[in-house]
C-alpha cells in the first residue's frame, strides 16, 4: 500500500482536488487498491467543512467527485504517510514547523512533478480569485498527479 498526503492551507480547495484527481486516475489504471489517498490542511479555519463549492463545480465538470472533509494535518501524519505533498512554499514550511529534518524527507512541492511547471514550483490559492482560478488549479493538478503516478509506479 502506498500512502500519499495532499496538503494545503484550508483543505477545502486545491489538496481536496489533488485527492480527487488522484483517486480518479488511480482508479482509471485500477491501481486504487493498492493507494491510500488523503488530503489535510496546515490550518484550522475549515475543520469539517466540504470543498469549496466552486471548486467542488469546476471538478464536476470534469468528473472528478470531491468527497472529504477538512481536517487539520497532525504530527501523526508524519508517521501514517509514505509521500507528504504541499501545495505551495508556505504549506512546506508550517508543514517543517511540526517535523523534524527526518520528518521532512518525506515531504515534497507537488508541482515538483508538473512537467510545465517552468521553475514556478507552488500550486496558487484560488480561494480569492475568479472561477478561472478553479480550473487553472485543476489542470496543474491533473498534470502533476499523472507525473506522480508514473514516478510511484516506477519507485516501489
Ligand atoms: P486551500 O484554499 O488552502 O486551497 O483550501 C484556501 C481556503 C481557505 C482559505 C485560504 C485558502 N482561508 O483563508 O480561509
Amino acid at each position: 500500500m502506498k500512502k500519499v498526503l495532499f496538503v494545503c492551507l484550508g483543505n477545502i480547495c486545491r489538496s481536496p482536488a489533488a485527492e480527487g484527481v488522484m483517486q480518479k486516475k488511480i482508479r482509471e489504471r485500477s491501481l486504487d487498491e493498492q493507494y491510500k489517498i488523503d488530503s489535510a490542511g496546515t490550518s484550522s479555519f475549515h475543520i469539517g467543512e466540504p470543498p469549496d463549492p466552486r471548486m467542488a463545480y469546476a471538478a464536476d465538470q470534469r468528473e472528478i467527485a470531491l468527497e472529504s472533509r477538512a481536517r487539520q494535518f497532525i504530527y501523526d501524519d508524519f508517521k501514517d504517510f509514505d509521500l507528504i505533498l504541499a501545495m505551495d512554499e508556505e504549506n512546506f514550511e508550517d508543514i517543517s514547523l511540526k517535523g523534524s529534518t527526518k520528518d521532512m524527507e518525506k515531504v515534497r512541492l507537488l508541482r515538483e512533478f508538473d512537467p510545465e511547471a517552468n521553475g514556478n514550483l507552488s500550486v496558487p490559492d484560488p480561494y480569492y480569485g475568479g472561477a478561472q482560478g478553479f480550473d487553472d488549479v485543476l489542470d496543474m493538478l491533473e498534470r502533476s498527479v499523472e507525473n506522480l503516478i508514473d514516478f510511484l509506479e516506477r519507485q516501489y
